[in-house]
């Protein structure tokens, strides 16, 4: 397995710029396939999950690689089929977001169902059941989703959970019904509103972005070559401001929009870090004692669960006792016993995750990384830790952080791969 080495103990410094948004880049690569010309996509992330949608954008027969200055483009002129393979749905749930976009396009999709994963069982009913309100008659045959519409029509849809993965998929799928579907209880991620950017750019009108009911107008066909640059990531710049405050460091990560980060940078005002907004750039500073917190996930603006192992990390360096609690996925605390073997004192009570934050009490071991987040998180936990720390799990890591050692290393911290070998495995 290929493992990352941390040596723990350095405040780090200076600034560090963030990749484009993996969580974007997923579904607007998937929505590519809704659009008859070819879309060149800047900003998309080399990430190991973007390599795996392309791989099945490739599988359907669509043609999808990058130019010289690292643009993807992506031509789903000849898609012809309609049934992504099980081996690469199956390495990352993600894939799953082409269910709207062969439906709508092709009126026939199957796709495997993807399974449960590291952080919950993830159900995919919401997704289904849009799809079924658009006009879909949808069938399990043999571990895979089939949809079939001749044509799907504009409905009124209402999630009865906010979920991002079926917000997306639902309003893929409405792009090319006939007449206007409302989108009820709608998430409202940035990724979510991405998409819909992307969307219009290709030509479709969409009423309510960024609201919690959006409303998408149904065209006949999408055929519009265009140029979209996508989002900057907002937890990988999240995951940097943590890791800066956790060593007592001071730096800057830039090239983000700040107001992505909002109920991060209250929470960590709030604890007493030094933090300011400038333009598209944040700096914190950390060289007073922080003061514990009671974080709680929640959807957008809420709490991201995407940060939350990494605001865990950082709090069992903070003096006095603290709560973490989860509430959008049951099993995503795999963080807690991992930083406990490292010395944190931390348990779990239900979905909760209780620290008594001691400052200087972690020491380097061997820990494994059961996630992406989680294994930020012990990425964040090395950096505080005396010693050296082996975390082995490195292709979760990959699959969310573009060139992560680099660019902690950039900010004077030590960490540099163990092994070379880097395969896949995908929960988020
Ligand atoms: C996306 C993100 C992931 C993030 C999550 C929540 C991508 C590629 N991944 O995942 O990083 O952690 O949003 O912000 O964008 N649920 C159901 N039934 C459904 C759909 C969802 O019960 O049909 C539940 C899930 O099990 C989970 C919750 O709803 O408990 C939220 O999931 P959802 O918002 O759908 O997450 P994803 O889109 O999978």
């Amino acid at each position: 397995m290929a493992s990352i080495v941390v040596r723990g103990g350095t405040p780090l410094a200076g600034s560090v710029r963030v990749s484009g948004s993996k969580n974007a880049s997923l579904p607007i690569l998937a929505a590519c396939l809704l659009n008859e010309q070819p879309v060149t996509l800047h900003n998309v992330p080399e990430l190991h999950d973007v390599g795996v949608i392309g791989e099945v954008l490739e599988s359907l027969g669509a043609q999808c690689g990058r130019n010289a200055a690292g643009d993807l483009r992506v031509d789903a002129a000849r898609v012809s089929g309609f049934e992504p393979p099980y081996e690469l749905v199956n390495k990352m749930r993600a894939s799953f977001l082409v269910l709207g976009p062969l439906l709508a396009r092709f009126g026939e999709a199957s796709v495997p169902l993807p399974g449960g994963c590291a952080i919950g069982a993830r159900p995919v009913g919401e997704h289904l059941e849009a799809m079924r309100v658009l006009g879909a008659e949808v069938t399990q045959e043999s571990g895979r989703i089939v949809a079939r519409a001749k044509k799907l029509i504009g409905a009124e849809i209402y999630l009865n959970m906010v979920s991002v993965g079926a917000s997306e998929n639902a309003i893929m799928a409405a792009t090319l019904a006939d007449g206007m579907t409302t989108i009820g209880n709608a998430a409202e991620e940035p990724e979510v509103v991405d998409l819909c950017h992307f969307l219009r750019r290709c030509g479709v009108e969409i009423e309510g972005i960024g609201t919690n009911t959006v409303i998408v107008h149904g065209q006949p066909r999408i055929s519009a070559a265009v140029d979209y640059s996508v989002i900057p990531d907002r937890i990988e710049a999240g995951t940097y401001l943590l890791a800066l405050a956790a060593t007592g460091g001071s730096g800057t990560v830039s090239g983000l929009h700040a107001d992505h980060l909002e109920a991060l940078l209250l929470k960590l005002r709030d604890c007493g870090l030094h933090v300011e907004v400038e333009d598209h750039q944040i700096s914190v500073d950390n060289r007073r004692p922080l003061k514990p917190a009671n974080v709680r996930t929640a959807v957008y603006p809420g709490f991201p669960t995407d940060l939350q192992p990494q605001m865990t990390a950082l709090l069992t360096s903070v003096q006095g006792m603290s709560t973490v609690t989860e509430t959008i996925f049951e099993k995503r605390l795999s963080h807690v016993p991992e930083l406990a073997r490292m010395g944190a004192r931390i348990q779990i009570s239900g979905n909760t995750a209780v620290i008594e934050g001691t400052p200087g009490g972690l020491t380097g071991v061997p820990v494994e990384a059961q996630d992406l987040r989680c294994s930020a998180a012990l990425v964040i936990a090395g950096l505080m830790a005396r010693g050296e720390t082996r975390i082995d799990g490195l292709q979760h890591l990959l699959r969310g952080y573009e060139r992560l050692p680099e660019k902690l290393t950039a900010l004077g911290g030590s960490v540099s791969y163990a092994e070379a070998d880097v395969t896949a495995g995908g929960a988020e």
